[in-house]
C-alpha cells in the first residue's frame, strides 16, 4: 500500500466479496461485446408495486421526513410487521419489543451476529450457505462451525455434525434456502431450537425468501419458538424492493433489544420515508406479492423443464427464485467461466456458497420468460455438451 496504511485485522479477515467478483466478470464480458444473460445474482428484475412507490413518493414529500428520524422503528412499521406475522404465520408479536427494522436483512444479520458473538465465539452456519454469514463471523472475530445440509434429505441439516460442539453464540439456518431452494420442515426448526439451547446460544433464522414457497407458504421459525429465536426478513424479494434497503428482524425480545442497541451505535437511523413506505407495503394489499410467487413458478418450470430435456441434472426447487444444478463432476468455477465466455450466460459457481456447494451452479430466475427461453437455448444442448 502506497501510503503505508494497514487495514484493521477484522478487515483483513474478510473473505473476498463473492458477488462483487461475479459482477466484475459480467462487466468484463460485456465490455468485450458479449450479450450476457446474467443469472448470477438474486437481484429481482421486476418493479416495486405502484401503490408502494406512491406511498414512498408521498412520504418523501413530507417535510417531517427531511430531518433526522428517531432511533428505532416507527410504530406504524412495527405494527405492520406484527400484522404480517399474525396473518401469514399465526404468530403474535409485541410490536414494541419483538420487532426491529434494518437497512435490509443483510444489516439485520450483521446486527445479530455482531450483537451476539464475541471474538473466538462459535457461529454455526449452513453449508452450503449465503456468503454473508462468513463475512459477519469475520467482522465479529467469531469462528465458523459448518453444519452440512444433506441433499439426500431435502437439504435439511446433518445434526450429527454438532455432536462434538459444546457451545456457540448462535446457530444460523436459512429456509427457503439460498442457494438450493429447499424449504424447512418443522422438525428442523424444533431441533435447531433444542441445539441452540444445548449450546447456550441463539437460533437465528434468515427468512429472506419468506414469501417464496411454491407448494405452501414457507414456515416461520417463530411458529416454533420466540424465546431464543430471532428471524430476519426483507422486503427486497417479497415486494421487489431490493434497492430500497429495508428489512426487519422479529422474535425474542431479548435478542431484538441487543440488536437494536448495536444498530443505534453502528448504523444510526433509517430514513423515515422508507419506513413509511415499508409500512404501506406490509400492511397493504398483498395481491402483487402473491402474484409474484406464480411469476417465479412459471420461470422455474420453464428453466427446469427445458434444462432437464437437454439432460441437465436439476430438480424444481420448493422455494426461492433459484435453480440449483449439479455439474456431474465438472469443476463449477471452470464450468461457470466456460458458460460465460462461450455462451454468454453468467451463473454463480456453487463453491462460492461453501465446500458443500462445490460441483453445482446456481441460476437466479431474474429475467422475463422470453429471455429465460433464450437462456435455456444457450444452456440446453450447447451448455450440456460441456458435461460428461
Ligand atoms: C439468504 C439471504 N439472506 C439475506 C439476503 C440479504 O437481503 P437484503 O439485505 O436485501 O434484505 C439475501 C439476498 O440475496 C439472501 O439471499
Amino acid at each position: 500500500m502506497t501510503g503505508g496504511i494497514t487495514p484493521a485485522a477484522r478487515v483483513r479477515a474478510l473473505p473476498a466479496n463473492f458477488f462483487g467478483g461475479l459482477d466484475a466478470a459480467v462487466a468484463a464480458a460485456r465490455a468485450n461485446g458479449v450479450d450476457v444473460i446474467d443469472v448470477s445474482k438474486g437481484n429481482p428484475d421486476l418493479p416495486t408495486p405502484p401503490h408502494i412507490v406512491r406511498a414512498m413518493q408521498d412520504a418523501v414529500a413530507d417535510p417531517d421526513n427531511h430531518s433526522y428520524p428517531a432511533y428505532g422503528t416507527r410504530p406504524a412499521l412495527a405494527d405492520a410487521i406484527a400484522l404480517r406475522y399474525r396473518r401469514d404465520h399465526g404468530v403474535d408479536l409485541d410490536p414494541l419489543t419483538q420487532v426491529a427494522a434494518f437497512h435490509g436483512s443483510h444489516e439485520g444479520l450483521m446486527a445479530a451476529v455482531l450483537g451476539l458473538a464475541d471474538p473466538r465465539a462459535t457461529l454455526v452456519v449452513p453449508d452450503p450457505g449465503y456468503p454473508a454469514y462468513a463475512s459477519a463471523a469475520a467482522l465479529a472475530g467469531a469462528r465458523l462451525h459448518l453444519l452440512p445440509l444433506d441433499p439426500a434429505r431435502a437439504h435439511q441439516p446433518e445434526w450429527s455434525a454438532l455432536a462434538e460442539l459444546t457451545d456457540a453464540a448462535a446457530l444460523l439456518l436459512n429456509y427457503p434456502h439460498n442457494p438450493t431452494g429447499a424449504t424447512a420442515t418443522s422438525t428442523t426448526f424444533e431441533r435447531a431450537v433444542i441445539e441452540a439451547r444445548r449450546l447456550g446460544g441463539a437460533f437465528m433464522h434468515d427468512f429472506a425468501y419468506s414469501s417464496l414457497g411454491f407448494a405452501h407458504r414457507p414456515l416461520s421459525a417463530l411458529s416454533v419458538d420466540v424465546e431464543r429465536t430471532v428471524e430476519v426478513s426483507t422486503l427486497s424479494k417479497t415486494y421487489n424492493m431490493a434497492g430500497w434497503r429495508i428489512g426487519f428482524a422479529a422474535g425474542s425480545a431479548e435478542i431484538i433489544s441487543i440488536m437494536r442497541g448495536y444498530q443505534a451505535q453502528a448504523f444510526s437511523t433509517i430514513f423515515g420515508a422508507t419506513q413509511d413506505a415499508a409500512a404501506a407495503a406490509l400492511a397493504g394489499d398483498q395481491s402483487a406479492a402473491d402474484a409474484l410467487v406464480d411469476v417465479y413458478r412459471r420461470r422455474r418450470d420453464l428453466v427446469v423443464d427445458g434444462l432437464r430435456a437437454s439432460g441437465w441434472d436439476v430438480r424444481p426447487a420448493d422455494g426461492t427464485f433459484f435453480v440449483w444444478i449439479a455439474t456431474r463432476g465438472v469443476d463449477d468455477i471452470v464450468l461457470a467461466t466456460r458458460l460465460l465466455e462461450d455462451h454468454g450466460v453468467a451463473v454463480a459457481p456453487g463453491s462460492g456458497f461453501g465446500e458443500r456447494g462445490r460441483g453445482h451452479i446456481r441460476l437466479a430466475l431474474v429475467h422475463p420468460l422470453d429471455r429465460l427461453t433464450e437462456l435455456v437455448e444457450r444452456l440446453g444442448a450447447p451448455g450440456r455438451a460441456l458435461l460428461p
